[in-house]
């Protein structure tokens, strides 16, 4: 009896933006192994991601990191029962690498190919670890690329409630930081700065939304801080922090005078208090009590804290190493489409603005 038979194995790859992933899921559920290749270093020097080196950096990096994937789960190609791809969103130039290359496999091991949605992969991230969730459930997705309500009426059943009409939860983030600094990505840095400062110190105001109430838009903030910061003498220390290259979190806390602190705070505060809001508007909406946030973003630990602040709801958040891009994701998502047969043809294409709902 060979293992294909007793257990599915499904191969995740994920390759929409800056990181090449590949991992094996058992049964939907049990992550055998999870390989993710980040390109921070090459995009670090530009301030964001730079899609020609982006796709470039994938074609090196995917067959290795498959290699090492199989590797580490003690697997062959011939174990596997298919292969899983995110087809969209993302950038078409690094989705079409793992689209090629799944295709690829699939045709020469004569395996299932499973196309699956970037957002929806962010949303099993959290379901991987939590199959209790009660639907109807309210998924609040948060990265770079994505700021999306969806209502989950029942496994795979989507709705999308609001989405951001400009700049994702995270861009936002990563151009404040770059108008600050700081370097990229600008989250992780600025929400640990964030609990040096008061968040009272600045007031930012919150954006009032025409027509759908459940859509988000961040891009007033920003130009709110970039006000801010003709108003505030903080030209030198802007200019001193953008010298500092590779540095630690203790130098770019002392490369951070008091009222950048207190900027900082106020603007993870104003974020928070956006996402938060929104999302109980939502679920009380729907009628759901448990809310999954997911995406890099759900990383923040100031919204953690404030999330488990809210009565009436409990909130999801995927553990270390699932929030930002992996391929574990992608794998979950696709065993809800293994069970159905619901596979791809091999005229499959990268979709850059692929829709969810
Ligand atoms: O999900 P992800 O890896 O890639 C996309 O699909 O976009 O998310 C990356 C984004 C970046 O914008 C990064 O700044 C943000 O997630 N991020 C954070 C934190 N950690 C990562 N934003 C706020 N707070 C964090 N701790
Ligand atoms: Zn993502």
């Amino acid at each position: 009896m060979k293992i294909r038979d007793l257990q599915i194995n499904i191969l995740g790859i994920e390759s929409s933006c800056d990181e090449t992933a590949a991992a094996i899921v058992v049964n939907g559920r049990e992550i055998r192994s999870s390989v993710v290749a980040s390109q921070l270093a090459t995009h670090a020097k530009y301030g964001g991601v730079v899609p020609e080196l982006a796709s470039r950096e994938h074609l090196r990096a995917i067959v290795p990191v498959v290699r090492q994937t199989l590797q580490e789960a003690d697997f062959e190609l011939e174990d596997l029962n298919a292969v899983a791809v995110t087809a969209g969103p993302g950038l078409v130039g690094s989705l079409l690498v793992g689209v090629t290359y799944a295709k690829a496999l699939c045709f020469a091991r004569d395996l299932p190919l499973i196309a699956v949605n970037h957002v929806e992969g962010h949303i099993h991230s959290v379901l991987l670890e939590h199959s209790e969730i009660p639907f109807p459930a309210l998924a609040l997705v948060v990265s770079g690329g994505h700021t999306h309500l969806f209502e989950i009426r029942a496994l795979g059943e989507y709705r999308l409630l609001g989405k951001t009409r400009d700049d994702a939860a995270g861009e936002a983030y990563d151009k404040v930081a770059k108008l600050l600094g700081y370097g990229y990505p600008g989250g992780p840095v600025i929400d640990r700065l964030a609990p040096f400062g008061n968040p009272q110190g600045v007031r930012f105001s919150l954006a009032k939304m025409k027509g759908n109430p459940l859509d988000f838009s961040f891009s007033g903030l920003k130009t709110a801080v970039l006000r801010w910061t003709e108003q505030h003498d903080v030209a030198d220390e802007i200019h001193r922090r953008k010298q500092m290259k590779h540095a630690s979190f203790d130098e770019w806390l002392a490369a951070t005078p008091q009222p950048t602190l207190d900027m900082l705070a106020s603007f993870q505060h104003t974020v928070i208090e956006e996402l938060l809001r929104r999302a109980t508007n939502s679920a009380e909406e729907i009628g759901a009590e448990s809310v999954i946030v997911a995406g890099g973003v759900a990383c923040n630990a100031g919204l953690r804290r404030q999330a488990a602040r809210q009565e009436g709801l409990t909130f999801y958040f995927p553990s270390a190493g699932l929030s930002t891009d992996n391929a574990a994701m992608i794998a979950a998502a696709a065993f809800p489409k293994y069970q159905r047969k619901d596979f791809a043809g091999f005229d499959l294409k990268a979709q850059a603005s692929l829709m969810l709902a």
